[in-house]
């Protein structure tokens, strides 16, 4: 499997505050199954104020550190990009972080605050040939309910890529807001589903109940879709399908 929301760089977000916590998480994540991670650290200004060369710098020590300690865990280029004006501008200009060798890039907001000119500014992210890649959007009030299923479907017929937490699948409750992981990829509106994982023990819930949660709703063609398929694509900046259920 590759994982491409993990925050298992340390002490520069909210993740691992150092290495033993961040290999530790990287044991966890090896142990469940999990080949290749992209490393998604916060680029929140002023918080969290992550640029490229400082995330490489820090890819390039773990990747060390996990040759040393024989863990077989494959660190990717990544980042969790604020939606703010700053960050969506260093974005277009080709700053930020996209993963891997792509063009495709994890932006979240905030859950209960949508972005003001949401979908004027998502044509402006692709029109400069990004591949968005919203993350945990079972988390997102502006998705609520049978309006904000209908406002999400349309987005991802234009391209978008929803992206789902696996703990949320395994909860069914709390931030997956009432089932909606669920709802939404039996909806056939998710690309993309990962451990969001910020310490070894997010790890279980995510990849124990939640991925079990979902070979309940796809079976095994869902996991490979959402958790080999389109992650190998998104790595190289390649637009993915949903998972959709087989019809009938
Ligand atoms: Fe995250």
């Amino acid at each position: 499997m590759i994982d491409l929301h993990t925050h298992i760089l340390p002490g520069i977000d909210d993740g691992p505050t150092d290495w033993e916590e961040s290999l530790g998480l990287a044991r966890a994540l090896v142990a469940a199954g999990v080949k290749e991670v992209a490393a998604t650290s916060h680029i929140k200004p002023p918080t969290w104020d992550n640029r490229s060369v400082g995330l490489a710098e820090l890819r390039q020590q773990l990747q060390d550190r996990l040759t040393e300690e024989g863990l077989s865990l494959q660190i990717h280029p990544g980042a969790e990009h604020w939606w703010c004006g700053s960050v969506l501008d260093r974005l277009v200009q080709g700053g930020g972080q996209p993963y891997g060798t792509g063009t495709a890039a994890l932006l979240e907001f905030h859950p209960l605050e949508g972005p003001r000119l949401f979908e004027q500014r998502l044509d402006r992210l692709w029109s400069h040939g990004i591949v968005v890649v919203l993350a945990h959007v079972e988390r997102y009030k502006i998705f609520e309910g049978r309006s904000g299923f209908r406002r999400l479907s349309g987005l991802v017929d234009k391209g978008l890529v929803a992206q789902v937490n696996l703990g949320s699948l395994g909860r069914g409750f709390g931030w997956s807001r009432g089932g909606a992981a669920k709802k939404m990829v039996q909806a056939g509106l998710v690309g993309l589903v990962c451990g969001d994982c910020h310490r070894a023990q997010d790890v279980a819930p995510a990849y124990d109940r939640g991925l079990k949660a979902l070979e309940k709703i796809g079976g095994s063609a869902a996991v490979e879709r959402l958790l080999s398929r389109n992650p190998r694509r998104l790595l190289e900046g390649i637009e993915v399908d949903p998972w959709s259920p087989p019809q009938y």
